[in-house]
């Protein structure tokens, strides 16, 4: 293992500003070495309260900067790209906020810039991989049991939508989460997607095609559906059933802790992502530090990202033009087999 780890961390928003006090107080073996925002006064108040950590308003001057050995990217999506290539041209190891980049075309562009550097230095934030239940749920379609999987169904729903969200962000912010977990449960890349749009719910602000049920179709043969439903209003859950050949295993119940009083029994839900994955996002973290250290990349590679990238390019094309679309995808290089 080498020393502690100086992590720069590129965008503190909602995300980066939660990474960057996950990495201060919870995960062990690193430190915010320093901290990058176009927005000036709040990449300032951020480093202030780390000890050692410099403030910057360019992402490349945090990477240059004095004890920084890898870099975490929580900018919007459009700014990934640029971010990327910086790192690659310090040759630092990155983990990489989904998306990846917001269109396969640049993603690609990573991936070739990546392998011009001959070894792999991103991880790509699909956290869920990290969950405790969907690790549950791998690990026991891997023992093959239940036999072969045939169906997934998934549903992913949030209590209410930002405002200026829009019917494509349904697919490129909510439901890539359902495309990596797809291909990584089953160990199959998405071939064709469709989009079904039942008329929209009363919560929906004007104009926002929710809810809807998008189907993955994958190369191994399995139908995988997604109920996107994200102005529920109740709560934040995301719950997935796989059925086999030889039974069915689901997960994202909530169960934890149920009650019974006053002739009622329940118990509580999420009210949002990072409440339900609070786990997962540390349990990212503590691997990805880990295993930087060791010298090691592991977790959702930029061909994760660069994949889920073409199926939300399908998903939103099957949003907008209605019917079946195959998914584009280049052939997977040796690189990241
Ligand atoms: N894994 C997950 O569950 C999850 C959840 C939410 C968001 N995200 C991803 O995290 C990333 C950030 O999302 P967010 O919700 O924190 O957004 P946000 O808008 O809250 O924060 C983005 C921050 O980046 C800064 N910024 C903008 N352009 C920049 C640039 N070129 N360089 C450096 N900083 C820049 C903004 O000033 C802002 O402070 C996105 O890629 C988003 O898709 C992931």
């Amino acid at each position: 293992m080498a020393g502690v780890l100086g992590v720069a961390v590129i965008g503190t928003g909602r995300m980066g500003a939660d990474h960057v006090r996950r990495l201060h107080e919870v995960t062990s073996g690193a430190r915010v070495a320093a901290v990058a925002d176009v927005d000036a006064e709040r990449v300032k108040r951020i480093a202030d309260g780390i000890e050692g950590c410099s403030a910057h308003t360019d992402p490349a001057a945090a990477m240059a900067a004095d004890g920084v050995d890898a870099v975490l990217i929580a900018s919007p999506g459009p700014a990934h790209e640029a971010a990327l290539l910086a790192a690659f041209e310090h040759d630092l190891p990155v983990l990489c906020e989904k998306p990846l980049t917001p269109g396969s075309a640049s993603a690609l562009r990573v991936l070739e810039a990546e392998q011009r550097l001959g070894h792999r230095r991103v991880q790509v934030g699909f956290m869920r991989r990290y969950d405790a239940e969907y690790v549950k749920l791998k690990s026991l379609l891997e023992t093959g049991q239940l036999g072969r999987p045939l169906m997934l169904h998934n549903r992913h729903r949030n209590v209410a939508t930002p405002p200026g969200f829009t019917s494509e962000m349904l697919i490129n912010d909510s439901v890539v989460h359902e495309m990596d977990i797809t291909r990584w449960l089953l160990g199959q890349e998405i071939t064709a997607v469709t989009v079904l749009k039942p008329t929209p719910s009363g919560n929906a602000p004007e104009g926002l095609q929710d809810p809807q049920l998008v189907l993955f179709e994958t190369a191994g043969g399995a139908v995988v559906d997604v109920e996107i439903n994200v102005n529920c209003g109740f709560g934040y859950q995301v719950q997935a059933e796989v059925v086999c050949e030889r039974g069915t295993a689901r997960i994202g119940d909530g169960h934890s802790l149920v009650t019974n009083m006053a002739g009622r029994w329940g118990g509580t839900i999420a009210q949002d992502f990072t409440e339900r994955f609070e786990d997962a996002y540390d349990r990212q973290m503590q691997a990805w530090v880990d295993a930087t250290r060791r010298g090691e990349i592991t977790g959702p590679s930029a061909w994760d990202g660069y994949a889920t990238a073409a199926v939300c390019e399908a998903g939103v094309r099957a949003q907008q033009e209605g019917g079946r679309v195959e998914v584009e995808l280049a052939k997977r290089p040796p690189f990241y087999a």
